[in-house]
């Protein structure tokens, strides 16, 4: 196996500004690893201001940051020489309407594969770590079903007319699915033809937890949608089922500790989701826990919509997407932060960042 080690080299992080980027540096950095943080403007002060500040902290990882962007071939060349991990977070999203369908798909199956040929160019590269989504995994599926890595979105579509490469165009959330689907294979195929690298996927859920800087609110994002809350106003997406949340300092940890696993075996993956069924919210239980959390402001829950979808859904929300970190504590000795932590420290730090008007009592 090709575990990796400070010792080894630099390693790269793409999407290093992002809100899960930021993070898997701050791991990577705490390790001691030399980090190449990839970002698409190095000189927009305002995405690389805290990454230079983790790198000026004083501990043995050392940052240096690079200009690099999926849509441009030959782009990662620089940032990956003589790199030992790849650490591939970034990805077109279709945040305040920054990227459309196709860009997405495209960013992200395209761009993989043009950040492969640099990978491979490079030489030194040891270990890959995609940053896919539960949206790889998640598919149809009754109240209640549990997923692990062995489901795919891809199952049971083989005849839904959705699932259609013609829908790429029209739909974000297809679009986003297919592409990471494509994606994962892609990277796995490239790792086994090529034999010097192995890759490995992590498939967060609903990412929440603290935000490390101003440009990561995310328009449109889960921790977007939990500050509208924090306003008094409704959750404006996910009151359909539930929210199954997983802490984004622990999707950091879990691609440094991929990196450097003897034992992780290659092509596989970890979803990183819900610790337990206390990570699995559904509104009503989300606005309490937030209540409880911030007893000065007036938090916001369902919003007006619901009463129609309750008459018509018999009253019930979906029981799902039920997901759990198991394999991801057991074979990588992931620990996990508690709820309440997670979802205090989004909303102190979207205060503390200015990101949100608090509906204060
Ligand atoms: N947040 C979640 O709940 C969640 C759940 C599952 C999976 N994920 C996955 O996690 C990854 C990071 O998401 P995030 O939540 O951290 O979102 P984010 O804060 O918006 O980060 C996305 C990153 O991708 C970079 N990026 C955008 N366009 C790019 C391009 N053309 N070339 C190179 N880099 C580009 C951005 O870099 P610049 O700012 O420098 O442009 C940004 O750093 C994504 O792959 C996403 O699909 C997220």
């Amino acid at each position: 196996m090709t575990a990796t080690q400070c010792s080894d080299g630099p390693v790269a992080v793409t999407g290093a500004s992002g809100y899960i980027g930021s993070h898997v540096v701050a791991a990577m950095l705490r390790r001691g690893y030399t980090v190449h943080a990839c970002v698409t403007d190095d000189r927009a002060a305002d995405k690389t201001a805290h990454l230079l500040a983790m790198g000026s902290a004083g501990g043995a990882g050392k940052l240096r940051i690079f200009k690099a962007d999926l849509f441009v071939p030959g782009s990662y060349d620089e940032a990956f020489a003589d790199c030992c991990a790849i650490l591939h977070v970034g990805a077109p999203l279709g945040y305040a309407g920054r990227y459309n369908p196709r860009q997405v798909y495209d960013g992200a199956v395209a761009g993989t594969g043009y950040l492969l040929s640099s990978a491979k160019k490079a030489g030194t590269v040891k270990r890959f770590v995609y940053t896919s989504s539960f949206a790889a995994i998640g598919h149809r599926a009754p109240s209640g079903y549990v997923y692990t890595e062995a489901d795919w979105a891809t199952d049971g579509r083989e005849n839904d007319p959705n699932w259609s490469e013609e829908n790429i165009d029209k739909s974000g959330g297809v679009a986003y699915a297919m592409a990471k689907v494509a994606t994962e294979k892609q990277v796995n195929r490239a790792a086994e033809e090529d034999g010097r690298f192995d890759a490995v996927s992590v498939c967060p859920c609903v990412v929440l937890g603290p935000l490390l800087s101003r440009t990561q609110e995310g328009v449109g994002s889960w921790q977007y949608a939990l500050a509208r809350m924090l306003e008094g106003k409704p959750c404006p997406r996910g009151w359909q089922g539930l929210w199954n949340i997983v802490d984004v300092r622990d999707v950091a940890e879990a691609h440094a500790l991929i990196a450097e696993s003897d034992t992780v075996q290659p092509s596989s993956r970890f979803q990183l989701t819900a610790t337990d069924r206390s990570g699995e919210l559904d509104v009503w239980q989300l606005q309490k826990h937030l209540q409880t959390l911030f007893p000065t402001i007036d938090v916001g829950g369902a919003p007006d919509e619901m009463q129609a979808f309750l008459e018509q859904s018999g009253g019930k929300v979906h029981d799902g997407p039920r997901a759990y970190c198991t394999k991801a504590r057991e074979e990588l000795g992931l620990a996990t932060h508690a709820i309440e932590d997670t979802l205090r420290e989004t909303g102190q730090t979207m205060i503390h960042l200015g990101l949100l008007d608090p509906a204060w009592r």
